[in-house]
């Protein structure tokens, strides 16, 4: 009998350091609140909170992590106030655009998960020019979470399959796990070992439903523009003191 574990790709690919999370994600929470505590706007959150997200992918890097994957704008964000989103595709504009370089130069390999949807033409454009430059790149895989949703990933994966039966490439009793992880947005990237929320939220908000069946959970009380490279190291400390089981009974630490 075939293992229904071995269906999954939380434990293929190569081994990480020992404590090392293999993949990274981070909710980025906690920019407007960070902001209003100093009496000032919100945006000036998210313009610290890019100023974090540099620090992070290099310590990530440094750390020996594989993959980080960062959730930058969700599938809900649109029902922000039009200035605050607007603002928000500035600052990725703005970050693609000064760091991209920086990180081709670092090796870093940019993919960029989320629904097309209603995105500026242009953003699509830079950020395809970022997929592209980095492609063959070996470091780090930077996994850039925009406008995306679980839900929405798993619906437009469902939709690929249902068109793949209807064109008879694939026959329903097939469908299994790993046909619908093959056609997510996150198709040949490892699941998340660890998942960080910083801000104090205990929730996942839509961040990577299906991949996180195993992830290593970790609420942090820091807003996102104070997360650095110490509060990183803290949380893959954290992480390797926790026993991943899988359902079974496996004594081994992450
Ligand atoms: C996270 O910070 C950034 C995005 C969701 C884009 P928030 O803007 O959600 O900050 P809080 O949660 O209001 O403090
Ligand atoms: C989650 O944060 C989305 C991102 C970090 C991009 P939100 O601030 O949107 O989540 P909720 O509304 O508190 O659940
Ligand atoms: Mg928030």
């Amino acid at each position: 009998m075939p293992r229904p574990g071995a269906t999954q790709n939380a434990s293929s690919g190569d081994d990480p350091s020992p404590g090392i999370p293999r993949h990274v994600g981070i909710i980025m929470d906690g920019n407007g609140r960070w902001a209003t505590a100093r009496g000032l706007p919100r945006m000036e959150g998210h313009r610290r909170g890019m100023d974090a997200v540099r620090g992070v992918i290099r310590a990530a890097s440094d750390f020996g992590v594989s993959h980080l994957t960062l959730y930058s704008f969700s599938s809900e964000n649109w029902s922000r106030p039009t200035e605050e989103v607007e603002f928000l595709f500035g600052l990725l504009r703005i970050f693609i655009q000064s760091e991209l370089a920086d990180l081709h130069a670092n090796r870093v390999r940019i993919r960029v998960i989320g629904s097309e949807q209603g995105v500026p033409e242009d953003i699509l454009e830079t950020l395809a020019e970022a997929e592209k430059l980095t492609a063959a790149n070996s470091g780090l895989g930077l996994q850039v979470a925009f406008n995306y949703g679980g839900r929405d990933e798993i619906a437009r994966a469902v939709r690929r399959l249902a068109a793949d039966v209807a064109e008879g490439t694939m026959s329903a009793e097939t469908i299994g796990a790993e046909a619908i992880a093959a056609r997510l947005d996150t198709a040949g990237i490892p699941d998340p070992d660890l998942i960080i929320r910083t801000g104090g939220e205990v929730r996942l908000s839509n961040f990577l439903l299906w991949q996180a069946a195993y992830a290593e959970l970790l609420f942090v009380p820091t807003y996102w523009p104070e997360f650095d490279k110490e509060a990183l190291a803290a949380a893959i400390d954290e992480f390797a003191r926790r026993t991943r089981r899988y359902g079974g009974l496996a004594t081994a630490r992450a």
